[in-house]
Parts: structure tokens; C-alpha cells; sequence
């Protein structure tokens, strides 16, 4: 799991004491995320709880997620949604690697989400124009981008047309481990990530919030 940016171990426990206990299956996904080399993809259960708040907030019965991996940030949300929708909640859950969402699939099972979560294995640009070209435009409460950082334009543009007004926008990693702050890095994800921040900034269309919140969550309302 990635740890939030500038807690130290001492606070990460008192903030796991603090917030409301964590769903078994989603322990056990973080324990078994943790023996794979990518563990630092996953969320962390900080963030995983702050994310539940936000579907309650919104009353969410439909979301979409750009990013998988092994499945926590789905199952939280899926958890979430179906609680306070047990007939209709919906999450369009998009990756394109077959063996992570396997894992994944394990979990929705075991917390019985599996019903309210449609995984499409493509590229997830495709899949959010599909659902866009379908007539699906506004029909989304919530939206969790944590993918490939160059397509972050992509993902905007295409999620915020599928959300709903007063629906909720989320990207993750925007601190990008306080690469972002480094003039000296000019990679493409960097750059990317700097690229949607201004973006985000001043469109008239969202009103926007970046929080420290793991990595950087980056939160906008469309308005
Ligand atoms: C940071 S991980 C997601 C972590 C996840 N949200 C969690 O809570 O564990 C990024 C994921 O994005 C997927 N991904 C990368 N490029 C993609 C693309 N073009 N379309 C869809 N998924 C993509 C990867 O396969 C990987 O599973």
C-alpha cells in the first residue's frame, strides 16, 4: 500500500484507530496487495475510508474507477454505494490487466460486491468514450481516477461529461511523491500531473480542491 505523503508510522496507526474499522476483506486484500512488487500502487486505508465518506456524501449509486489493481479502492467504494443501495448501485470498474483484476474479483466476491461491480478490461479511454457514446453523459454520482498519469486530460474530459452536476471528480497522486514541486522534473507523468492541476484550477466548469490526502487527491464538483 503507499503510505500518506509525510505521515509517520505513529500517525498512520492513530489514524487506522480513529477512523471507522476497516471491512475484513479489505484487510486481507491490503495484506495480500503487500507480498506483490507493485504494493505501493494500492491506496491506503486512510484514503480508502475518506473515499466511503465522499460516496456517502454524494448519495452515490453510480461511480465509475479508472484503475483497479488488486481491488481496494473499488471494493471501499463498492461497499459504500451498495450499503445505501442495495438494488441499483453501480460501479464501471476499468483496468487493463486481466491478472491484478483477478485478485480483485476474489475480494468483490468474498465482500459479495461482486453484483454491483462491471469490470471492463481495456483501455480505460475507450471504455469511459463507449459509456459516453451510449448516451450515458451525467449518469454518474462519483469518479476515481488512479491510472496512467499521461492520460489524466483524457480522463478529465471524458469523466467530467459522465458525471452528473454536483457529482465529485477524484485523481489520485497528484503530489506525486513532491515530484510535482521539483522544477527539475520534466517527465511525462509529472508534467501531466502539473498540466491538470492549472487545468483543474481555473475551468469554470468544476470547482476544484487539491487535498494531501494520500499521495495528493485531487477533488473537483462539477458544477
Ligand atoms: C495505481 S494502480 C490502481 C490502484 C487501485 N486504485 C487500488 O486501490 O489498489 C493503477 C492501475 O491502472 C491500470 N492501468 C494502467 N493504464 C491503464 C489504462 N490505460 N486503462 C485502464 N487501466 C490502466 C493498471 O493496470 C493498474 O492496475
Amino acid at each position: 500500500m503507499s503510505a500518506s505523503l509525510g505521515l509517520s508510522p505513529e500517525l498512520i496507526g492513530y489514524l487506522a484507530q480513529a477512523n471507522p474499522p476497516e471491512h475484513p476483506v479489505l484487510a486481507r486484500c491490503r495484506a495480500e496487495t503487500a507480498a506483490l512488487p507493485m504494493a505501493r500502487m494500492q491506496i491506503s486505508p486512510e484514503q480508502g475510508a475518506f473515499m466511503q465518506f465522499i460516496a456517502r456524501m454524494l448519495n452515490a449509486k453510480r461511480a465509475f474507477e479508472v484503475g483497479v489493481f488488486t481491488g481496494y479502492s473499488s471494493l471501499a467504494t463498492a461497499l459504500a454505494m451498495k450499503e445505501m443501495h442495495p438494488l441499483g448501485a453501480h460501479l464501471l470498474a476499468c483496468d487493463v490487466s486481466e491478472e491484478w483484476t483477478l485478485q480483485a474479483r476474489g475480494y468483490w466476491r468474498e465482500a459479495q460486491v461482486d453484483d454491483v461491480i462491471e469490470l471492463k478490461l481495456a483501455p480505460a479511454t475507450e471504455t469511459l468514450q463507449q459509456r459516453l457514446d451510449a448516451g450515458q453523459g451525467g449518469a454518474y454520482d462519483m469518479g476515481f481516477i488512479d491510472a496512467d498519469k499521461s492520460s489524466s486530460d483524457a480522463y478529465y474530459e471524458r469523466g467530467l461529461k459522465l458525471l452528473r452536476p454536483g457529482g465529485v471528480l477524484l485523481f489520485d497522486n497528484v503530489l506525486w511523491s513532491g515530484r510535482v514541486a521539483d522544477p527539475a522534473d520534466t517527465t511525462p507523468d509529472t508534467t501531466a500531473l502539473r498540466a491538470l492541476a492549472q487545468k483543474a484550477r481555473s475551468d469554470a466548469r468544476v470547482h476544484a480542491v487539491m487535498t494531501s490526502v494520500g499521495d495528493g487527491l485531487l477533488m473537483m464538483l462539477k458544477r
